[in-house]
């Protein structure tokens, strides 16, 4: 497989560095890149210990101090509710959802990467905001979609003032729509919902409602981008690899989708252990920056407030000082034991790092198997042109050229 012109100019040339200079090294002057799975643990650790939101705007303006926050209580009220979620009504709706926008794209020339993105990221916007009316959802996925193709596109394009002031008056439409629905429930014009936003509903009279929109906003972003990017790349694996889809239609043909919540690794090893492989071996994003927020202590070098540092789990994901063949796509790595496996915990960091790790990392993986259940058990996906497609490696790695079709099973 040729790899793109990114790839080799960006990540070979960070691949032989974090090689030559052990994982943590200075790209640039005041940016420090973190490379080395410990080290990027302690380096989270430390920059976000007793993290707080920043202060309102009026606040700000008005050169006061907004009433203190730990970001630690929001993503604490996050997870809860997402267990409560998951407890009442297991993964139906989200089955249901994919399998409604699945079966809206079908008979028809497809970018199987922007339907996978579309299809992963659309059934995820009711789990943070849930009831919303039809006009207030279609203005919430204009911003989803907007998100998206910022995320994907390929080379950075100057605006026009036109895309531009369209692209603002878009992700003004989504927060007023998070502001609304915020406000409705505080003052019990609309019901509160078991989803992501309601958790900061009890929080307003603390966040203030600035704040409150920004926190749910954050969620929205964070399902915009990830979730969708590790869809497509699901798909590019799954496409191009008869034997595996072989093995995991076996597997999953006999489980009810209902049933792949409670233990996937007992109920779809094989399914799971696919999907694991999937996000060790395109890991998005493929950077990630973070500001220095208080000076830290490294083995290998010292940051100062205000510098930068990089993280990469890509990079870690692709290390042959932690993988036994890393550029090797192979779930099998994964059964107990497999001399290919991880040699720490900390060599596998699909879904980052503590205390920022991300809130959604089981119902994300679990979403990546009912995806897979979709495609091996209900529909069919057809590549118009398999030799064509290829990785590239942007914000985040993007299979290009991956056109084709979804029909459904005979
Ligand atoms: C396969 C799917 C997913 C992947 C690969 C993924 C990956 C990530 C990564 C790499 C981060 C950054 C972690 C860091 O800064 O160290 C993150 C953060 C986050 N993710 Fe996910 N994610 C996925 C699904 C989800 C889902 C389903 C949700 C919510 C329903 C979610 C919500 C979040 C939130 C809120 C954050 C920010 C956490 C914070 O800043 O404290 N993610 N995710």
């Amino acid at each position: 497989m040729p790899a793109s012109p990114e790839e080799v100019d960006i990540l070979s040339d960070l691949r032989a560095r974090c090689h030559a200079e052990h994982g943590v090294f200075w790209m640039r002057e005041g940016e420090l890149g973190v490379f080395d799975p410990e080290a990027a643990q302690q380096v989270n650790a430390a920059n976000f210990k007793d993290l707080t939101l920043p202060d309102r705007l009026v606040d700000l303006l008005l050169r006061r101090r907004s009433k203190q926050v730990s970001w630690k209580q929001v993503r604490t009220a996050w997870i809860a509710q997402l267990r409560r979620l998951t407890d009442a009504e297991g993964i139906g709706g989200l089955a249901a959802r994919m399998d409604a926008l699945l079966a809206e794209r079908l008979d028809r020339p497809l970018d199987l990467v922007w339907a996978a993105q579309q299809v992963c990221t659309q059934a995820l916007v009711p789990v943070v905001v849930a009831g919303l009316s039809p006009a207030d959802r279609r203005r919430l996925l204009r911003d989803q979609d907007y998100k998206l193709r910022r995320l994907l596109t390929l080379e950075a394009k100057r605006e026009t003032f036109r895309e531009a002031a369209r692209s603002i008056l878009i992700q003004v439409g989504g927060g007023l729509v998070v502001r609304r629905e915020l406000r409705g429930r505080a003052k019990g014009r609309r019901p509160r919902q078991l989803d992501l936003t309601d958790p900061i509903v009890d929080l307003l009279p603390d966040l203030g409602m600035d704040r409150a929109v920004d926190a749910v906003t954050a969620v929205l972003t964070a399902i915009a981008g990830p979730p969708g990017s590790a869809a497509a790349c699901l798909v590019y694996e799954l496409t191009r690899r008869p034997d595996w889809m072989a093995r995991l239609t076996s597997e999953l043909a006999a489980i009810p989708p209902e049933q792949l919540h409670a233990a996937p690794t007992r109920v779809a090893p094989v399914t799971h252990r696919f999907v694991k492989e999937v996000l060790r071996m395109w890991t998005p994003p493929l950077l990630m920056t973070r500001g220095v927020r208080t000076d830290i202590d490294l083995e290998r070098a010292s940051l100062k407030t205000g510098q930068r540092y990089f993280l990469s789990a890509y990079l870690i994901h692709h290390d042959p000082r932690h993988w036994q063949d890393p550029d090797v796509f192979d779930p099998d790595r994964w059964l107990s034991g497999a001399e290919n496996g991880p040699c720490s915990g900390a060599s596998y960091v699909p879904f980052g790092w503590s205390p920022r790790a991300c809130i959604g990392a089981s119902l994300g993986t679990i979403q990546l198997i009912l995806l897979c259940h979709l495609l091996c058990t209900r529909y069919r996906v057809q590549v118009d042109d398999p030799e064509a497609v290829r990785m590239a490696m942007v914000a985040v790695p993007l299979p290009r050229h991956l056109q084709g079709m979804i029909a459904r099973m005979a």
